[in-house]
């Protein structure tokens, strides 16, 4: 017969095992870990012939840092995005669902590839699925 010691020692392994992050941002690993999801990002985006295209006269770099610091606030991370807001960012590049789709799918992969749990990779995604109609057709 298990002593209540055990009992309570086991019932607290196990809310240890399943206790989620505080913030997106810490489950998507904290500062590195969104700078690898997000090189990773880059260097898909930079691949993909439906996506590069709108990124000719972009300065990468810049691009990188912004975007960067948008999805830490998003996710509820240390940082205040101090850019324009999406439809103003997006404004005459005349992006299609299509590509909204795409670009979407990517962060998927370069989530996967880079360990985030699916849990909190949809959690990002539920964020980020709202600003569609900031983004499509601006
Ligand atoms: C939820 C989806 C999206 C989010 C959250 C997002 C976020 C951002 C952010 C934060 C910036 C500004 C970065 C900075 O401060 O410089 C930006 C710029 C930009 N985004 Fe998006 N974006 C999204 C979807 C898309 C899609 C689908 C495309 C096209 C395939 C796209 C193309 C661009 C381009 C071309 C720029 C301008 C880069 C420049 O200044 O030259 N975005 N986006």
């Amino acid at each position: 017969m298990w002593s209540l010691v055990s009992v309570i020692l086991l019932l607290s392994l196990l809310s240890a095992c399943s206790s989620q992050p505080a913030t997106v941002y810490e489950g998507l690993g904290g500062e590195p870990g969104l700078a690898a999801v997000v090189d990773n990002l880059l260097e898909r985006m930079a691949k993909d012939e439906q996506i590069v295209r709108y990124f000719q006269d972009t300065d990468i770099a810049l691009f990188r840092e912004g975007l960067t610091e948008h999805l830490c606030d998003v996710a509820d991370g240390p940082c205040e995005y101090g850019g324009d807001d999406m439809k103003a960012t997006h404004r005459g590049l005349n992006i299609t669902q299509a590509d909204f789709d795409r670009l979407v799918q990517l962060l998927i992969y370069a989530m996967q590839e880079e360990g985030i749990p699916i849990a909190v990779r949809n959690d990002l995604l539920k964020r980020l699925a709202p600003m569609y109609g900031d983004v499509v057709y601006q």
